[in-house]
């Protein structure tokens, strides 16, 4: 393990137990996070995105199985399994060495509270022992995310600023407890085109500015390839494929990025948008076989019948396919 890497998750696995079953919902997640980098995690609905970005903050579904690793490292590079620590150790790690961002933002603040007092109130311990350096504070966070008039935003309540602010209020609550991840599952949904990209490229040069590494759910595969390092594709609780973004973006080696990519080239070039035919599977009555097996144009009679393992296909890429393109 090199020192670069923040966080490796190997062989990670879940299961819900539904009507009395276990059910495997995701099973055999392998990635590693560079310090300083951005993972973006694609895929349909239903995937088991959101359910991998709670993972990766401990919080696991009532009565779920898991398995496998999530092995967080901290700056002394001790490592800490976020599926083996106790919920004291992981309240120690959530919103402090990993911040999280909500897809709403309204729903994830106070209404009654006015925006610098929220993001004060998880500030780190030793900037609350003094008001007026703590306020300082607040506002230097405020003004890092790049909101124009920082004090003024402290004093305002949630709902005096618009959607694109909220966020950027949020994102400076969420890098308040100086994080060195940064989870962030759809945090877009609710923005105009603009205001996303605005966000995006507040949070990347951040990334930079503050060493931070993010990991990012985008419903929008563009945005995904052009603000990511890594990308991870996800389908029916699998990673269908991993890898660096410009890799795979030129040369997608699973037939299903290759599919997402196309949709996504039909919504740019504005012609007849396309879909990829054929359903999602449900995660809880899945398909034999390779899970992308019924949607495939490649598939196979081996396709059909045994699930293929995920194997290198470069130096740092892998593919869950018998048949990589
Ligand atoms: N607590 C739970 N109990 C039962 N099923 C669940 C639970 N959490 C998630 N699921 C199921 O697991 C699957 C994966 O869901 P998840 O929300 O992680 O997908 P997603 O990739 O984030 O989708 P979307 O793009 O729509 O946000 C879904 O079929 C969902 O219904
Ligand atoms: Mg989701």
């Amino acid at each position: 393990m090199d020192s670069l890497t923040i966080l490796d998750v190997h062989n990670f696995g879940l299961s819900l137990k539904i009507k009395g079953r276990h059910i495997k919902i995701i099973e055999g997640i392998d990635f590693t996070l560079k310090a300083g980098s951005t993972l973006a995690l694609v895929g349909e609905s239903g995937g088991g995105k959101s359910l991998l970005c709670k993972s990766l903050l401990g919080l696991i579904p009532e009565g779920a199985k898991t398995s496998g690793n999530i092995n967080l490292f901290s700056q002394e590079n001790k490592v800490k399994d976020i599926l083996s620590i106790t919920e004291r150790e992981i309240a120690t790690i959530r919103g402090k060495q990993i911040g999280i961002l909500f897809q709403e933002p309204v729903s994830s603040m106070n209404p009654v509270l006015k925006c610098g007092q929220q993001i004060f109130d998880v500030l780190p311990i030793d900037y609350k022992k003094n008001r007026i350096s703590g306020n300082k504070h607040v506002i230097d966070l405020l003004d890092l995310v790049g909101l124009d008039n920082p004090k003024r935003v402290a004093k305002s309540y949630p709902h005096e600023l618009s959607g694109g602010m909220i966020q950027k209020v949020a994102l400076a609550a969420a890098l308040a407890g100086e994080p060195s991840i940064l989870i962030a599952d759809e945090p877009f949904t609710a923005l105009d085109v603009l205001s996303q990209i605005e966000i995006l490229k507040i949070m990347t040069k951040l990334k930079e500015q503050l060493n931070l590494s993010l990991i990012i759910v985008l419903h929008d595969l563009e945005l995904a390839l052009e603000y990511s390092e890594n990308l991870l594709v996800m389908y029916s609780g699998r990673v269908m494929e991993y890898g660096s973004t410009g890799k795979i973006s030129t040369t997608p080696a699973h037939p299903y990025t290759k599919a997402l990519l196309d949709v996504a080239k039909s919504y740019s070039e504005n012609s007849r948008p396309l879909g990829i035919p054929g359903e999602i599977p449900s995660i809880i009555s899945p398909v034999k076989g390779c899970r992308f097996h019924p949607r495939c144009k490649y598939a196979k009679e081996i396709c059909k019948n045994a699930e293929p393992e995920s194997k290198k296909v470069s130096q740092s890429g892998n593919v869950r396919c018998y048949f990589p393109l």
